[in-house]
């Protein structure tokens, strides 16, 4: 199944990641002193309801589909990615939905037809399958909103991050401007892990673009804070995990 799906992607017409320019870009970006030649697995995952990990993954695999080629992997039952998928002209990312006992397939065959990278919204909350998709990953992405209960949900989060042995970082959602409890919520989440420079703000435009099957870089304002944002945030993003990566081959080298 997930074959048919990925080669439809491959060969939609409206697809906006011209092959070409793609190839190209790439060559980019892995040319880079950390550069690792196979497909990078980033799960978004919170265990905290509303976090924002489906806003995230989508505008995060949006935003790599410039210059890589990207599946999108909606692994929530309340489909929130399938649903803006449905509401999407352009085909970049492929969106593909999965679960627990479906992940690893639906894995191999993007990476047999040569994506780039792949992005797993999770569902909230201890899912029986979550440990699955967690697995699956090279590296968990954590969002959470500045706020007393977001912050204290994380530990459970990072529990089951570090259960399935993955490293993960933090980044902070839905912050209002100007307010003290962003700097403090940084603070706080990192004595555990690393914490994204960037800090994603409370913005009407996320939830607006999600409404319109659309990412917020992809409306006319480019330059938009809102875009600056996720752009900025997904440059910070890439570069840990190749450095994550690097060092890791460092120690077994
Ligand atoms: N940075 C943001 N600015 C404004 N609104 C946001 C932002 N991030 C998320 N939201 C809004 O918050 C709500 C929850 O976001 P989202 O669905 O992405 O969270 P989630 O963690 O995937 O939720 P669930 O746990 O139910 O899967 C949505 O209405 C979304 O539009
Ligand atoms: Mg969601």
């Amino acid at each position: 199944m997930t074959h048919v799906l990925l080669d439809r992607a491959a060969a939609t017409p409206h697809d906006t990641n011209n092959s070409d320019d793609v190839a190209a870009s790439r060559h980019d970006i892995n040319s880079t002193s950390h550069a690792v030649d196979r497909m990078l697995t980033i799960a978004v995952f919170s265990q905290k309801g509303g976090a924002g990990k489906s806003t995230l993954a989508v505008h995060l695999a949006v935003a790599a589909s410039v210059s890589m080629k990207v599946v999108l992997i909606d692994a929530d039952p309340q489909a929130t990615v399938a649903t803006w998928a449905a509401d999407r002209a352009k085909h970049s990312p492929f969106v593909a939905r999965a679960e627990s006992s479906t992940i690893e397939q639906l894995l191999a065959s993007a990476r047999d037809e040569g994506y780039d990278l792949a992005i797993i919204d999770c569902p909230p909350h201890a899912a029986p399958g979550t440990a699955a998709l967690l697995r699956s990953a090279d590296h968990v992405v954590i969002p959470a909103q500045p706020t007393m209960p977001d912050l204290t949900a994380t530990a459970r989060s990072v529990a089951l991050a570090r259960a399935a042995g993955k490293q993960f970082s933090f980044v902070v959602n839905r912050a209002p401007s100007r307010a003290p409890e962003v700097s403090q919520a940084i603070e706080a989440l990192r004595t555990g892990a690393p914490v994204a420079p960037v800090v994603i703000g409370d913005r009407r435009a996320f939830s607006r673009a999600l409404t319109d099957g659309l990412a917020v870089t992809e409306f006319a304002s480019s330059t938009s804070k809102a875009a600056t944002e996720i752009n900025g945030y997904w440059q910070w993003l890439y570069a840990q995990i190749r450095r994550e990566q690097w060092q890791r081959q460092q120690a077994v080298a």
